[in-house]
């Protein structure tokens, strides 16, 4: 396995692949690797010839009252479990090497980030948009892999591929799950212990709505009480947002019809998790 810090070693070694008409799939992710994200590694390499990660905490991601200086980073035991899972190169550029500039270019789309995290994160999707193409650029992979955990990203970096003719083939991979439920997360390194028993709420909360769904519940304001009324029994836990909203334009919806994402974001003490769930009916509104 390589490792590169830098974007001209890496394109050396594209380069090189390329020459030999290999296929490249391409994980980007911002380390503290844990099974989610190995699931979309074993995902492109099943699919591809070659494999990159890239493990890169971007800053232009983060809020100025987030968590980018406190954001876990484990660099050594990543590598190791990228080497064991089979990839073939790391790209792990530093911050100076990604923006050695007072960066004037960003990449915005438009309306999709208005809605759930784009509300309490501004700029967050920008900065997302910008480093992913920075790295599409880098890497020119044939496809990469993003995980329905950050539903919202996945759908914005869609519409970001296809707007920009970037010629990847986007490829949306399932949440990966502790046993009891919660989605598995870099920032679960954060809770303490009666927080992790209680981060439990938001699996819990998504599954009621999915029950009531199923059971023909078609208002999004009933889903969503329901939901907040659960999380709210939950001394540790405080509502961001729960919101059900149409699964294309990320639009709230009132009367569920087609396919929403249901989607919350809940602080457990003082760390901010996010977990959904795609719930879809047919034309004739049957599940
Ligand atoms: P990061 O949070 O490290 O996540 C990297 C990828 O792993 C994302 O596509 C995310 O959706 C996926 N992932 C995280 N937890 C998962 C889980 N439990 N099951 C399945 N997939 C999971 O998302 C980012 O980094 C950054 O915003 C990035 C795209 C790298 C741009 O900086």
């Amino acid at each position: 396995m390589v490792k590169a810090e830098k974007i001209t070693k890496m394109r050396e070694i594209i380069k090189e692949w390329k020459s030999k008409g290999l296929t490249i799939g391409f994980v980007p992710t911002m380390g503290c690797l844990h099974e989610g994200h190995m699931s979309l590694v074993e995902r492109a390499a099943r699919e591809n010839n070659r494999v990159v990660v890239s493990i890169f905490v971007n800053p232009i991601q983060f809020g100025p009252n987030e968590d980018y200086e406190k954001y876990p980073r484990s660099l050594s035991s990543d590598l190791e479990k990228c080497c064991s899972a089979g990839v073939h190169a790391v790209f792990c550029p530093n911050v100076n090497e990604m923006y050695p500039d007072k960066s004037l270019a960003f990449v915005n789309v438009e309306s999709l980030d208005e809605n759930l995290c784009g509300k309490t994160r501004p700029n967050h999707f920008r900065g997302v948009c910008t480093v992913v193409a920075k790295l599409f650029n880098i890497i020119s992979p044939d496809r990469a892999y993003f995980g329905q955990k950050d539903a919202q990203q996945l759908a914005i970096v869609s519409k970001m591929t296809s707007d920009l003719n970037f010629d990847i083939e986007i490829i949306s991979c399932p949440i990966l799950r502790e046993k009891d439920g919660l989605a598995l997360s870099s920032r679960n390194s954060y809770l303490s212990s009666d927080e992790r028993a209680a981060a439990v709420v938001i699996y819990s909360a998504l599954e009621s709505a999915k029950a009531l769904l199923k059971r023909g519940e078609r208002s999004a304001g009933n889903v969503k009480a329901a939901m907040k009324t659960e999380i709210e029994k939950q001394p540790l836990a405080a509502v961001d947002y729960v919101e059900v909203v149409d699964a294309k334009t990320l639009s709230p919806v009132e009367k569920i019809t087609g396919t929403v994402l249901v989607a919350a974001a809940v602080y457990i003490g003082k760390t901010r998790l996010i977990d959904n769930f795609i719930f879809c009916l047919d034309e004739g509104g049957k599940q």
